[in-house]
């Protein structure tokens, strides 16, 4: 199949004609520290075809995730169609179990349309008067994450005091939101602007946000919960994981979630001062790879479309509109321009 790489410019200009054309994101240079729209190129090429027992999906929600800067760096192959979750509807499908209409997640994401398998594809459950959008955001591996993350490695327990850092993000409100639910006693959370540290506060159940660029986080999160919490849910690591451990009580759980404040870091990775209070207050810390638990998608399901549907809790996403913004929507994630999950939607997209 031929290809052509168009600058993001270009694209924008022929996205709109091109019917028999697919488009895909590739990686075209490794970053040294923050990537910048000149480390991808959008690339066309003609409509891929299935082949016996295989379907064509036409992609119609993105997510663009921290996990993926973490991959620019060696992971990725370069001038190659970048993976990631994404939902999509089969348009021409060659397989039984590959229904046209059907709307299904795979994880072939960061391009417009794509052949899959019914290995590769599973069909997405349908929700009343839940959008279709919430299976990226708090009914996909984002909350999946979160409510692994309470249930099965902290094994929180009701009325537990919880700080969360990067509270304002996918993981950081579903966290929120979950916690809330399960009867989380005080709820404490970090976040990189005043605004969103306000609507954690206004919508999502914080009891109390900071914008950690504004002080020390040991001093902000000591004022924030001044009696200590019993369980810190990591999404930042550094400075924020020296600040928990110090606020911890006796006993106290650290579940190690993920680690942004290092992804587009050069310098030398932020050296922990207070690793001794692990062992004087009998601290433990776990780290998890969402994906180890899939099995748990069901009861996520369950526990969380019954809230969803009466109203109780909310979607927290920021929503790109259209595939040329996929870049620009991963790089403002890495900045903290979004609230709640960052989505990319297509353009029209009838769902
Ligand atoms: N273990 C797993 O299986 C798993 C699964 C999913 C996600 N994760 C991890 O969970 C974390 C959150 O992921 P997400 O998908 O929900 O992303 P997200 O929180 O929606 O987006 C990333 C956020 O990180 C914050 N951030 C960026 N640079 C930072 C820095 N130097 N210090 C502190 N905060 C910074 C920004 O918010 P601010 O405005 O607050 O800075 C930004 O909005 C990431 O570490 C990710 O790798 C792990």
């Amino acid at each position: 199949m031929s290809a052509t790489h168009s600058p993001v410019s270009a694209f924008l200009r022929t996205v709109t004609v091109m019917t028999e054309t697919a488009f895909a994101v590739h990686q075209t240079a490794r970053p040294h520290g923050f990537p910048t729209p000149r480390h991808f190129a959008f690339v066309e090429s003609p409509m891929p075809e299935p082949g016996p027992g295989t379907a064509l999906v036409e992609n119609l929600f993105w997510s663009v995730d921290p996990y993926h800067r973490e991959m620019m760096d060696a992971d990725f192959a370069l001038n190659a169609p970048l993976e990631g979750r994404t939902l999509g509807r089969v348009v021409d499908s060659r397989h039984p179990a590959l229904r046209e209409g059907e709307i299904v997640f795979h994880r072939q994401g960061w391009r417009t349309h794509t052949v899959v398998t019914p290995d590769e594809a599973r069909a997405v459950p349908h929700f009343d008067g839940v959008p279709l959008s919430a299976h990226l955001s708090i009914l996909g591996g984002t909350g999946l994450t979160a409510y692994v993350g309470l249930t099965r490695i902290a094994e929180f327990r009701e009325g537990q005091d919880i700080f969360v850092s990067a509270a304002a993000g996918g993981v950081g409100t579903a966290t929120g939101r979950l916690a809330r639910l399960m009867g989380a006693g005080r709820l404490v959370g970090s976040a990189g602007r005043p605004e969103k540290a306000a609507y954690l506060t206004e919508h999502v159940g914080y009891d109390e946000v900071f914008d950690y660029h504004s002080g020390p986080a040991a001093e902000l999160l000591a004022q924030a919960a001044p009696d200590g919490i019993d369980l810190y849910m990591d999404n930042v690591g550094g400075e924020h994981l020296e600040a928990a451990i110090s606020s911890l009580r006796e006993y106290g759980r650290i579940v190690r979630i993920g680690t942004i404040s290092q992804y587009n870091s050069t310098g030398t990775p932020y050296a922990l001062r207070n690793l001794p209070d692990i062992v004087e207050k009998s601290l433990r810390i776990d780290g998890f790879l969402v994906r180890n638990y899939l099995d748990v998608q069901e009861e996520l399901y369950e526990f969380v479309v019954p809230h969803l549907q009466s109203g109780r809790i909310m979607l927290d996403e920021t929503v790109v509109d259209g595939f040329d913004g996929i870049v620009d929507g991963f790089l403002g994630m890495l900045r903290g321009e979004n609230r709640g999950k960052i989505i990319v939607r297509a353009a029209g997209a009838d769902v």
